[in-house]
C-alpha cells in the first residue's frame, strides 16, 4: 500500500474505534498464500481497536474431500440439499478450517474462539425438494458474541450450526456473514474471495448504491458467476438491514483489505445504503457539526481554520448536506459587495461519506444558487485539493489577479499562496 497520505489514513483510525466489522472468507481464502498476511491485516485492525468477527465458508475444502473420499457432493455451498454423506464432509471441512483459522491467527498474535452462537432452523421442504440437513438462521446469540469482542476476543464462526434438539445443519457462509452482520450491528461486512475474477464480471461498478446492485443482480443474474451472484444478493440483504457499507475484495491482491480501508479510492468493490439525503441552508444549531466535520480538513490544511463566531457571522452563507438527519457535508458560498464573483469554500465531506459524488452535489448546489443571484463567476482557493476542482467540477485555474479586490488583499496577507480557481457561469 502506498502510505504516503499517512494523515489521511490516520483519520479513518477514530471512526473506525470500537466499530464492528464482520469479515467473511471464503474456504478458498483460508487455502490461499495470502491468508498469513490477511491475519497479520487483521491483527492491525484489533491494534485500532476495531472489533472482528470471521465467518468462514468451506466449499474448497468441501470438493476437495469429497474427491478424496469418492463421495458424490449434494451441495457444496449450503444452498442446495444436504444429504447425510455431504454432511459428514461438510462437517470435517469446518473443523479444518476453523483450526487452520485459528493456528494463523495464533501466529499473528490475535485471540480467537469458535463460539455457538447460531441457532439453525432446518431449510425444510421448498419448491418440493426436501434440503434434508441444509439450514437457515434462527437466531444470533448477540450477547455471547458481544463478550467475546469485549475481551478482546476474535469470534470465528463457521456454515454450520444446530437446532435446540442439537442437530447439526449445513448453512450458506455468506448468508451467515450478513445474518451475524446484522444481528450485532456491524458497520462493515466485508466478503473474502479468491474465485471471483472481478475483471470478466460485466463491468462490476467499483462502488454501486444498494439499488444498483439489484439492478445489477438483476439483469446479470445468468451471465455472472453464482460466487459474485451470492455475495451481491447478501450484501443487498446486508444493506437493507442496516449494513451502511458492504465492501467485496479479492484476496490475491496484496494488502486489499488495508488499501480498500484505509485508501480514499479503495481497490474492491463497494455496496453502499442510499441514505435520505437532502441539502438546505444551516442553521445556528449546526454550527457546533459543521466545526466538527470541519476539523480533520483543518488539521489536513485542507481547510482554513474556522471559529464558531466567524462562521455565526456569515452563517447565511453556509449550506449542509444531510444524510437521514445525520449532517455529512457542508460549503459557503461568499458573496462580496459590489462584485460579480462569489467564492466556493468551506467545501468538506465526512470521511466515511467520500467518494459517493457528495463533493459534486455540494459545488453544483452552490453553483446553482450562485446562478440564481445573477452571480458571474465562481473562484475556490485551494492549496492542496485544487485537481478535484479542475478534474471533477469544471474549474479552470487563475491567479490571483482574478480575485476580487476585498478577496486579494485577504489573500495577500493570508500568505498560504493556494490556488485560484475559477469557474465562468455567465458569459461576461
Ligand atoms: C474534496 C472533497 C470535498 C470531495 O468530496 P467527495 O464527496 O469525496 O467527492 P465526490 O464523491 O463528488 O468526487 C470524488 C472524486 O473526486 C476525486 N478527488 C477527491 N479528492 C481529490 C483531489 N484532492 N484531487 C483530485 N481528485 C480528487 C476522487 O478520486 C473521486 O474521483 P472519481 O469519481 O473519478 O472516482 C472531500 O474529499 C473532502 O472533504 N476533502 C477534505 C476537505 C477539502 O479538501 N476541501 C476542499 C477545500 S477547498
Amino acid at each position: 500500500m502506498n502510505f504516503t497520505n499517512l494523515r489521511g489514513i490516520l483519520t479513518y483510525v477514530p471512526e473506525f474505534r470500537d466499530k464492528i466489522f464482520v469479515i467473511a472468507v471464503d474456504g478458498a481464502v483460508v487455502a490461499h498464500d495470502n491468508f498469513g498476511n490477511l491475519a497479520l491485516d487483521l491483527a492491525v485492525l484489533r491494534s485500532l481497536n476495531v472489533r472482528l468477527i470471521v465467518v468462514h465458508g468451506i466449499g474448497r475444502q468441501m470438493r476437495e474431500l469429497a474427491v478424496e473420499r469418492s463421495i458424490p457432493l449434494s451441495s457444496s455451498d449450503g444452498t442446495g440439499p444436504t444429504d447425510p454423506a455431504t454432511l459428514k464432509v461438510s462437517l470435517a471441512a469446518s473443523s479444518q478450517v476453523a483450526q487452520q483459522i485459528l493456528a494463523a491467527f495464533g501466529a499473528a498474535d490475535l485471540r480467537a474462539a469458535v463460539p455457538n452462537a447460531i441457532v439453525v432452523h432446518p431449510f425444510g421442504i421448498v419448491g418440493g425438494i426436501n434440503h434434508q440437513s441444509t439450514g437457515r438462521i434462527e437466531r444470533v446469540d448477540t450477547a455471547f458474541l458481544h463478550d467475546l469482542l469485549d475481551r478482546g476476543i476474535v469470534p470465528i464462526l463457521g456454515p454450520i450450526g444446530s437446532d435446540r434438539e442439537g442437530n447439526l445443519f449445513r448453512v450458506n457462509s455468506d448468508a451467515v456473514a450478513a445474518a451475524i452482520a446484522e444481528a450485532v450491528r456491524a458497520v462493515k461486512l466485508i466478503y473474502l474471495s479468491s474465485e471471483i475474477d472481478y475483471a470478466k464480471e460485466n463491468d462490476l461498478a467499483r462502488q454501486l448504491s444498494v439499488s444498483e446492485a439489484e439492478s445489477f443482480v438483476h439483469h446479470h443474474a445468468n451471465t455472472t458467476s453464482p460466487l459474485l451472484l451470492s455475495k451481491l444478493s447478501h450484501s443487498i440483504t446486508a444493506c437493507r438491514s442496516g449494513i451502511p457499507r458492504i465492501h467485496l475484495l479479492d484476496i490475491c491482491v496484496d494488502e486489499a483489505l488495508l488499501s480498500e480501508l484505509f485508501s480514499q479510492v479503495g481497490v474492491g468493490t463497494m455496496v453502499y445504503a442510499e441514505g435520505y439525503e437532502s441539502i438546505r441552508k444551516a442553521q445556528k444549531k449546526d454550527v457546533r457539526s459543521i466545526l466538527q466535520l470541519i476539523s480533520q480538513s483543518v488539521d489536513a490544511a485542507e481547510i482554513l481554520p474556522r471559529t464558531r463566531q466567524s462562521i455565526l457571522a456569515r452563517l447565511n452563507d453556509y449550506y449542509v448536506l444531510e444524510i437521514d438527519r445525520g449532517l455529512v457535508g457542508c460549503v459557503a458560498l461568499h458573496r462580496f459587495l459590489d462584485s460579480s464573483q462569489a467564492e466556493v469554500a468551506c467545501l468538506s465531506v465526512a470521511r466515511v461519506y467520500e467518494n459517493q459524488g457528495l463533493g459534486r452535489k455540494l459545488v453544483h448546489f452552490a453553483e446553482s444558487v450562485a446562478r440564481q443571484e445573477g452571480i458571474r463567476q465562481l473562484f475556490a482557493l485551494s492549496a492542496r485539493t485544487y485537481n478535484f476542482f479542475t478534474q471533477k467540477v469544471g474549474f479552470r485555474e487563475g491567479t490571483p489577479d482574478d480575485l476580487p479586490a476585498a478577496r486579494r488583499f485577504l489573500y495577500d496577507q493570508g500568505g498560504r499562496h493556494s490556488k485560484v480557481l475559477l469557474k465562468q457561469l455567465h458569459a461576461p
